[in-house]
């Protein structure tokens, strides 16, 4: 079995663990605390390094503010990749179910989505942001000028952040999506009616077409936006 599978809780493998040895209760959670050790090891650093780039973000909020502008960050959401969804991107790369196999390919499994009110907004955040000196670009990835062919928008930076642990300075990877009000509001609901089950050809063709054509509306938005901020700032 692989050191990723040996790691992730698998409650049946460990029920019959139990009903075969007839373990304690104690014994039963040591199993789980001993099984799950390593990969809840590398989550800690994956929330650690979320908390770095949400407080980076929090902190530009306020910065931004000061200068008697109003805050350009709208809310900020993350999340970790759950343990399935890694098992499958591992699959799908067809590389090593290991955990190092994880850190090393996955760059997107401590995730930080900040939503901005404008589209400007986007672009001074992140240029701040990549200008601090401990943050390292990775991949950037412009969604925004160049949207994918179904209409999706956001602006996608995949960067290291150190994380100052009790022995070590640890680079670990974070994926940033950074989008307005408009473009999130399409991601979200694209992404749930993406999941929509046992649809026609011609209905996923319908909804191919009218899903972009709402991207292009809330792009129009989005311009319409910044221009009547622009007007009102001059
Ligand atoms: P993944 O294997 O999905 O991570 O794609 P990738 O490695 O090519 O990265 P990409 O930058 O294209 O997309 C990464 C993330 O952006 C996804 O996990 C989604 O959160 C978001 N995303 C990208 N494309 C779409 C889309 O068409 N619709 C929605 N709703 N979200 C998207
Ligand atoms: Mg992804």
């Amino acid at each position: 079995m692989s050191e990723l599978n040996r790691h992730v809780p698998d409650p049946v493998r460990d029920l019959q663990q139990i009903t075969s040895s007839d373990i304690t209760e104690t014994d039963f959670l040591d199993l789980i605390e001993d099984k799950t050790q390593p990969i809840r090891e590398y989550f800690t650093y994956y929330k650690c390094a979320i908390m770095e780039i949400e407080t980076k973000f929090r902190v530009l909020n306020q910065q931004f503010s000061l200068s008697g502008e109003t805050n350009p960050i709208e809310f900020i959401q993350s999340r970790i990749k759950s343990y399935s969804s890694i098992l499958h991107k591992l699959e799908a790369k067809g590389v090593p179910l290991t955990i190092e196999s994880m850190d090393e390919h996955l760059y997107d499994i401590a995730g930080v989505r900040v939503v901005c009110s404008f589209v400007d907004d986007i672009y001074r955040l992140a240029d701040t942001f990549l200008k601090q000196d401990d943050i390292t670009l990775i991949q950037m990835k412009d969604y925004i000028k160049e949207p994918k062919e179904n209409g999706y928008r956001s602006l996608h930076l995949i960067v290291t952040v150190p994380i100052f642990l009790e022995n070590e300075k640890r680079p670990t990877k974070v994926e940033v999506q950074l989008r307005t009000i408009a473009m999130d509001f399409w991601a979200s609901l694209e992404h749930k009616l993406r999941y929509k089950k046992e649809l026609t050809p011609e209905k996923l063709e319908m909804l191919r077409e009218d899903m972009k054509a709402c991207a292009e509306d809330s792009a129009r938005w989005d311009k319409r936006m910044q221009e009547i901020r622009k007007k009102l700032e001059k």
